[in-house]
Order: C-alpha cells, then sequence, then structure tokens
C-alpha cells in the first residue's frame, strides 16, 4: 500500500475485508478520501473487475490517483469521479458492491446518500460500511459543538435507530452487523480531531468525557432485494 494512502487513511474499519467481493466485480467506493479502499478492492476484484472511488474533495481525487499510481495499478480499470455522494451520476444498476469507510456519518442528507448507494447497486447487490453511531443521545448544544469544532469523523453521527431506519427506507433489507464496539476515550479524541489537528482543534475534556461511551464504531452489510 502506498505511503500516500496509508497517511491519508481516515477510514474507521475495513470494509473491503467483509464485502465478500469477487473477481470481475464492479465496486463503488462511496467517499473514497486518498484511495486506500479502492486499492484493496483493485486487488480483490482482479483484472476482470472494475472499481470507482467517489469523493467531493478534489484533493483527496488528486491523491488517491497517485495512491494508484504508486500502486502499480494504473492498467487496471478504476477510475474517480469528483461529486458528491447524493448524486454520482453512475448508471441504475451499475455496481455488484458498495464500500464506505467512515464517510455517511459526515454526510448531512444520509437518507439521499442510501437511496443513491441503492440506485447504482445491481439487484441481489450489497453494501459494506464502516460507519459512526451515536448510541445514547446526547445533549443538542453538545451535538452543535461536534458539528462546528468536533468536524472531524463524529459531527454528523445519529443516533442508531435512526440510521437503520435510513438504511431501510432505501430500500435494503438484511442488515448484517459485522462488528460494533464503543468507542475508546483515545479513539474518540482520535475521531474529533479527524483530518488532523491542524485543521480540527481538540475537543474539550468536558466535552470528551460527555460523550464516553456514547459513540460506536459499526461495521455492516446490507442486500439490495432481487427482482421479484
Ligand atoms: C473520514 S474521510 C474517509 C476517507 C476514506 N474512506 C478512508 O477510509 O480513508 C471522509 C472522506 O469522505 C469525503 N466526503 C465526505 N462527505 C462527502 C460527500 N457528501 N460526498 C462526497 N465525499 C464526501 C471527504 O472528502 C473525505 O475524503
Amino acid at each position: 500500500m502506498p505511503e500516500v494512502a496509508l497517511n491519508l487513511s481516515r477510514g474507521c474499519g475495513n470494509p473491503t475485508g467483509f464485502a465478500n467481493i469477487q473477481a470481475g466485480d464492479v465496486v463503488v467506493d462511496f467517499g473514497c478520501g486518498g484511495g486506500i479502499d479502492v486499492i484493496l478492492a483493485a486487488h480483490k476484484v482482479g483484472p476482470q473487475g472494475r472499481v470507482v472511488g467517489v469523493d467531493g474533495a478534489p484533493q483527496m481525487i488528486e491523491r488517491a490517483k497517485q495512491a494508484v499510481a504508486e500502486a502499480g495499478l494504473q492498467d487496471r480499470d478504476i477510475e474517480f469521479h469528483n461529486t458528491y455522494l447524493n448524486k454520482t451520476q453512475l448508471p441504475d444498476g451499475f455496481a455488484d458492491v458498495v464500500t464506505s469507510n467512515c464517510v455517511i456519518n459526515l454526510c448531512p442528507d444520509k437518507d439521499a446518500v442510501y437511496e443513491e448507494a441503492f440506485r447504482i447497486l445491481q439487484p441481489n447487490g450489497r453494501i459494506a460500511i464502516s460507519d459512526i453511531v451515536l448510541s445514547e443521545n446526547i445533549a443538542p448544544e453538545l451535538q452543535e459543538r461536534f458539528q462546528t469544532t468536533w468536524a472531524g469523523c463524529l459531527g454528523g453521527a445519529i443516533p442508531e435507530e435512526d440510521y437503520w431506519q435510513t438504511v431501510r427506507e432505501a430500500g435494503f433489507s438484511e442488515i448484517q452487523i459485522v462488528a460494533r464496539h464503543i468507542l475508546t476515550p483515545e479513539e474518540l479524541e482520535g475521531m474529533a480531531c479527524c483530518p488532523g489537528e491542524e485543521f480540527t482543534p481538540p475537543p474539550s475534556k468536558e466535552d470528551r468525557v460527555a460523550v464516553e461511551g456514547k459513540v460506536t464504531s459499526v461495521k455492516f452489510t446490507v442486500m439490495k432485494p432481487p427482482l421479484k
């Protein structure tokens, strides 16, 4: 894995590890960042497969392209789209698998993102996601501070029940939780300062303590039902 992809990795799991990606699959990575999961997926789909990384930040797309070249994968069917996840402009039924690693919690309109994932998947396609949810409600003013000073990787996290409702309402079924764990104080601090303290200042100790035990990392798969 090239250093540029490792250094920019801001994930909270390894969705390509549990996405059951097969040789020849078409995989779309939502919020590909510096390209780490695009590269991992490219190795799994092999030369007959195809991988598309989508990210809203042009700087990340540039780094991801650099990482793919440094990984020696420039001859593979890999492309990047600099666009928002609620309008990828990919065709209906394009993908076998959608992956995403610590991104959807950041998106203000999670309904639109899951609806878009559903649209671009083939019937019987699947998504494999690592994400962050709130396992307990937190005070609104604290949530507001998350969204301003804690832009990091926690700011947009929503209660877990609301998250599953979003997934189901988009049309997905068979939610399978692969792993989950409550973030430790150290993990919370790291997530809250993501992508780095120079961009996102650390939270106050009181704020961090107030959310301890209430923020959970979930890794899961869901299916788009087959055509009847
Ligand atoms: C925490 S980083 C994770 C990057 C990558 N998945 C990884 O594991 O390293 C979040 C990424 O999602 C992208 N992102 C956040 N919201 C987005 C949106 N609504 N549409 C497209 N990209 C988005 C950001 O630009 C950033 O690259």
